[in-house]
């Protein structure tokens, strides 16, 4: 088992394969064109499933894929075939923009994924375009269809942005309801790479919003998940991830890991290691050691605040 520095045992491994994205969404990425970290400097698949078993040896028993858009990697069926086929009870999802899903949704059930959450901001064509940046929507919705019809478990993430897609909260809940998804709403969370006009709500303004039309109540937190529950009246639950308070921290039990090999204990917090030696040297205990380390010096808080915005970029860390 892991345990980090605050005696909140780690369970949970996000693994970001490329931060490289097809998308350029308002809350995420620069204006300005900047460039990606060179393709040589990236863990194989084979370094990164290393780093994976050694974490599932050690007690991990969650893995997310992310990115950037994690679908731009090829072959990477092959890399959750190898996590799966290690360890089949590994709770395995994907998190994706759901652009390249019409095509991967079916290799990607195959090979053993079990769960996705896609981003959908809007559902209308224009305002999807304005926030990604692309035409994306009608390919999205048929991404979030196929990934449906081959059986994964679909979840929703939605980032309410001042003045861009604040009236369409109700009707992005209603489609998520009627189509048996959870959704979570989530509060922009300021950092140096977004675009500078980007304002976000917070949790109290979100809800005031749906409660414009439905009532609901607060749901008790239950395990480790970061999403504060509501349930309506007819019993669908939407969330909303409130990372601005305080007792988001408290029950954090995840532990981060770049496509460059950096192990980052916290978005908010400047410090990482790199296991990205130990991996290409096989040197396993040393790997161990590094991921133990880094848990002994997980924050109990993260370090951010809204005027002293974060500088780790959401694309390289998968959020
Ligand atoms: N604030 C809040 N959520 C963000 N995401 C990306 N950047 C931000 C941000 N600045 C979320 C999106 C996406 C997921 C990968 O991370 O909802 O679905
Ligand atoms: Fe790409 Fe996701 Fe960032 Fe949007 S939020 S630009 S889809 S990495």
């Amino acid at each position: 088992m892991l345990v980090d520095g605050h005696n909140r045992v780690v369970d949970y491994l996000r693994v970001s394969v490329t931060e490289r994205c097809n998308f350029r969404c308002q809350y995420c990425m620069p204006e300005k064109p900047f460039s990606w970290v060179p393709k040589e400097n990236l863990l194989s698949y084979e370094e990164l499933f290393k780093f994976v078993q050694v974490a599932i040896d050690e007690g991990i028993k969650k893995v997310r894929i992310t990115g950037g858009e994690p679908l731009l990697r090829e072959g990477l069926e092959h890399f959750i075939k190898m996590i799966y086929d290690y360890k089949n009870d590994i709770d395995l999802a994907l998190t994706s923009n759901a652009y390249l899903l019409p095509q991967a949704a079916q290799k990607l059930k195959s090979a053993g994924l079990k769960r996705i959450n896609i981003s959908l901001d809007s559902l209308k064509p224009d305002v999807a375009a304005k926030i990604a940046q692309k035409d994306v929507l009608s390919t999205v919705l048929k991404g979030i269809q196929t990934a449906h019809d081959v059986g994964l478990k679909i979840k929703i993430n939605c980032v309410p942005m001042r003045g861009v897609n604040d009236t369409e909260l109700v009707d992005i809940l209603e489609f998520c309801k009627q189509r048996g998804y959870t959704v979570r709403f989530i509060e922009f969370m300021e950092n140096q790479h977004a675009y500078s006009g980007a304002k976000g709500y917070t949790s109290e303004e979100i809800q005031a919003i749906i409660a414009q039309k439905y009532n609901f109540k607060k749901l008790e937190r239950t395990g480790s998940s970061p999403s504060q529950d509501y349930i309506l009246d007819d019993g669908y639950v939407f969330g909303i991830i409130e990372p601005h308070k305080d007792d988001f921290c408290a029950t954090c039990n995840r532990v981060r890991l770049t496509a460059s090999g950096v192990l980052i204990p916290c978005l908010y917090f400047e410090d990482a290691q790199s296991i990205k030696e130990a991996i290409k040297n096989n040197d396993i205990d040393k790997a161990v050691a590094i991921l133990k380390e880094v848990l002994a010096n997980k924050p109990e808080k993260n370090k951010w605040s809204a005027d002293d915005t974060s500088s780790r970029a959401f694309y390289e860390t998968g959020g």
